[in-house]
């Protein structure tokens, strides 16, 4: 089984995000990729079984700026047959703009035909003990998920 990973960060909590995804994927013998956005493509994702995108948000629940092209051609991908999930920090001060980028890729995620493997992780600043447990119990999911669709 294959996953890709893509992360957008400035700060590096997105970065936290995606490796933790990452080693729980390599934990449980899954052939992952970590990329950052900027040196990633959407297509990338049809040699994959499992996609994950790990996005910060910034002024008022934005898109990272640098990753607008990815989420634009992410709208044009066809991924049935795929399993994704989106997990990302943010900051709970935003409020109702908190993570909204995590969400915002999940919906894009759906119109691709992709099956939504686990629900959205979102995290606060970087992550925690807590989110760490939440992460792993997230990319277990993935992993059950794509295997009942490759039975
Ligand atoms: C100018 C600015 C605007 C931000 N706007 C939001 C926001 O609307 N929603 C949110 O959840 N977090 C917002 N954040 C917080 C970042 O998403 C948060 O710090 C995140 O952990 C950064 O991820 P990174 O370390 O991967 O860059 C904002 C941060 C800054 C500096």
């Amino acid at each position: 089984m294959k996953a890709l990973v893509v992360y957008a960060t400035i700060t590096g909590n997105n970065e936290d995000v995606a490796d933790i995804i990452t080693d729980a994927l390599e934990d449980n013998n899954v052939d992952v990729d970590e990329t950052e956005i900027t040196m990633a493509d959407p297509a990338d994702f049809e040699n994959v079984d499992i996609c994950v995108v790990c996005p910060y948000t910034y002024d008022e629940g934005a898109l990272p700026d640098e990753g607008l092209d990815f989420y634009d051609d992410l709208k044009a991908e066809k991924l049935t047959g795929k399993v994704y999930g989106v997990a990302g920090s943010g900051d709970t001060y935003y409020g109702d703009d908190f993570c909204v980028a995590v969400d915002k890729f999940g919906e894009v995620f759906a119109k691709t035909g992709a099956t939504k493997g686990a629900e959205n992780v979102h995290v606060n600043l970087a992550p925690d003990q807590d989110d760490i447990k939440k992460l792993d119990a997230f990319t277990k999911q993935l992993v059950k998920k794509a295997a009942q669709i490759n039975d």
